[in-house]
């Protein structure tokens, strides 16, 4: 499949948008700064915080996932058996509450996955999301493939 082009030019902090690559949902979301520290905190509740058993390019294999650490780019697809997760910044699936940072929710088995789609203990989900290659054309495009 041929690559896509996504433009951030106007993302705001929190918002998600979806583009198609290769017949699967890829999201481009944008974090805030409080969002990334939050993330920093949590590495006790998530399977594999460092990802280290999941798919991401080299440019990506650090603490955000990323090459510019507020955009978040990822295959929105669970890695258990396929749904496509639901983005929830801020309400809190199941009984989380509190707990709950934002992220993804898998409404199949209940995965849940952070900001990062670094994927929490104790749920089906064997691995993180996975993050598609990708590149900055300009400062604000992004050529996803
Ligand atoms: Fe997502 Fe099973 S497919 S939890």
């Amino acid at each position: 499949g041929a690559p896509v082009e996504a433009d951030i030019g106007k993302l705001e902090p929190g918002q998600l948008i979806r583009v198609e690559w290769r017949g699967k949902p890829v999201w481009v979301l944008k974090r805030s700064q409080e969002a990334l520290a939050e993330m920093a905190e949590m590495t006790d509740i998530l399977r594999d915080p460092d990802s280290n058993e999941s798919e991401q390019p080299e440019s990506c294999k650090n603490v955000s996932r990323s090459i510019k650490p507020e955009v978040f780019i990822a295959v929105g697809i669970c890695t258990h058996l396929g749904c496509s997760p639901t983005y929830r910044p801020e309400v809190a699936p199941e009984d989380l509450g509190p707990q709950w940072k934002g992220g993804f929710f898998c409404p199949c088995h209940g995965s849940l996955f952070d900001l990062s789609g670094r994927v929490y203990a104790g749920v089906p989900a064997p691995l993180n999301l996975v993050v598609p290659p990708h590149e900055y054309i300009t400062d604000t495009r992004i050529l996803i493939g």
